[in-house]
């Protein structure tokens, strides 16, 4: 079943008074406001994001990005039971990223909110459809009036492809943080102004020649694709924009060219609304694809300046000089929460021996999958290497675990152990110093172990924790 074209409004019989402050139209509000809003609703009223069908299932990496373990991790290094928990969907649209968090999420509720009456009833039809239904609330209601949820609170807020239509998102960061948990996580983004830096100048060519005075249809869509299709191959924004491949693809023009309130932001200016919301920064989404090491032709000969000014520089100045140098993000995707929740623990990766004694490992759940179990069990009996590409396809992580010391991960497959419990493991299955044939001892069992461990919560693939 595909997604009808012009969905039926469920909010019809609404008190139009009452829709009006859930929507934003508030008669307070300044009448800027309002027609920014007005603008955004009736572009997503007539094409609800995104247009996938109700059998699209989410990916691999759809679900890796919205688990609330991986998150939960990042931010408390801590490994979480889900069941129970409450997440809220902001600007939900056709309820795919709804679905996909229910779906990465097993035991949570999830309650979606949108400012577009026609994207909600969407999101409800796809919930429905995947008997999510008793599991999940849609509503029309806007960020800037997410207070009314109230004493309503959550566990996890996401936040996806809406921030960066707000005039300040510091503002909308603050509305969020209103209904969120004590020690709840926010997952948001902003558009990244140096990658998408072509699309802000489209768009600002597309204001001048007035497609985007209202509300824009097939009509301006035609325009645009007539456009760039009259345009030389080499001219500049064509070249920088345009693939025939996207040419049937309205989605992408409205998205792209056409799309009302779009912004972009920089890494500074991403912590700066962080923090004017009295919120704390955690970290990027896909933290493993921020590194400045995997942009050099030889990461081991990095220049002495780069990395000195490293050496000193913050988190956050990694990630700007990331950006101005590759710009390879569409997104400035990342996760925060209140400051006054603790966060304080030592880096896996600054780990000595003594805290691997202390510690418990689980493999991430969105890895711990049928087809990993299957992959891993043949890789161990055939001594082979582990292809991690096979199981998770992400322009990110390490490519293989060597079949050397892949074994150390088998007791992982039926839940969380301790550490000394994989060492044993690793006696059993290596008994003897192939070397020196004297039976294996503690330490030798926990250097291999120690380093594939490391190795994989540099990815995500496992998450440690210190035992209470
Ligand atoms: C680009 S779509 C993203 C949809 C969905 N989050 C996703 O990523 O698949 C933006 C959505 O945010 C909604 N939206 C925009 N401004 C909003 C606001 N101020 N309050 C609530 N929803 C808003 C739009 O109606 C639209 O459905």
């Amino acid at each position: 079943m595909s997604l009808p074209e012009s969905p039926n409004i469920s909010t019809a019989n609404t008190d139009p008074s009452e829709l009006d402050s859930k929507l934003g139209n508030d008669p307070k509000l300044k009448s800027k406001e309002r027609d920014r809003l007005a603008k955004i609703r009736a572009q997503f009223d007539r094409a609800p994001y995104p247009r996938q069908a109700l059998e699209a299932q989410p990916t691999p990496l759809n679900r890796y990005q919205h688990c609330l373990v991986t998150a939960y991790h990042r931010r408390y290094q801590k490994l979480i039971d889900t069941q129970g928990m409450r997440i809220l969907d902001v600007g939900c649209g056709s309820g795919y990223g709804s679905l996909t968090l229910a779906l990465a999420n097993p035991g949570t509720t999830v309650v979606g909110v949108d400012l577009s009456p026609a994207s909600i009833d969407l999101a409800q039809k796809r919930m429905d459809h995947y008997g999510f239904g008793d599991r999940s609330r849609f509503e029309v209601l806007s960020l800037e009036n997410l207070d009314q949820l109230l004493p309503e609170k959550f566990d996890y807020i996401n936040c996806d492809e809406l921030l960066y239509l707000q005039p300040d998102p510091a503002v909308g960061l603050a509305a969020m943080k209103t209904v969120l948990a004590d020690d709840g996580i926010i997952r948001t983004n902003l558009h990244n102004r140096l990658q998408r830096a072509y699309f802000f100048r489209a768009q600002e060519l597309f204001h001048l020649m007035g497609l985007m005075d209202g509300n824009p249809g097939e009509m301006e869509v035609e325009v645009v694709r007539e456009l760039f299709e009259a345009l030389r191959n080499s001219t500049l924004l064509k070249k920088a924009t345009w693939s025939s491949g996207k040419a049937d693809i309205e989605e992408y023009f409205m998205m792209n060219y056409l799309f009302h309130g779009d912004r972009g932001f920089t890494v500074p200016e991403m912590l700066d609304c962080t923090e004017r919301a009295e919120l704390d920064w955690v970290s990027m989404v896909g933290w493993q694809s921020w590194c400045i090491e995997d942009l050099l032709r030889d990461p081991d000969d990095m220049p002495a300046f780069l990395a000195m000014g490293l050496s000193m520089a913050s988190e956050g100045e990694k990630l700007h000089i990331h950006d101005l140098l590759a710009s390879e993000h569409r997104l400035l995707d990342f996760w925060c929460g209140h400051p006054e929740a603790n966060r304080e623990f030592l880096g896996v990766e600054e780990w000595e021996p003594h805290h691997w004694q202390t510690a418990r490992v689980a493999l991430n759940p969105q890895i711990n999958n049928e087809k990993f179990k299957a992959g891993l069990r043949e890789a161990v009996t055939g001594f082979n290497d582990l292809q991690m590409r096979r199981f998770f396809n992400v322009i990110w992580g390490m490519e293989t675990i060597s079949g050397a010391i892949v074994i150390g991960l088998i007791p992982l497959l039926d839940g969380a152990k301790t550490f000394a419990e994989l060492v044993d493991y690793w006696k059993k299955v290596c008994p003897i110093d192939s070397v020196s044939l004297a039976p294996t001892t503690t330490e030798q069992a926990s250097a291999p172990l120690r380093y594939l461990l490391t190795e994989l919560a540099k990815w995500g693939y496992v998450l440690p924790e210190q035992m209470d």
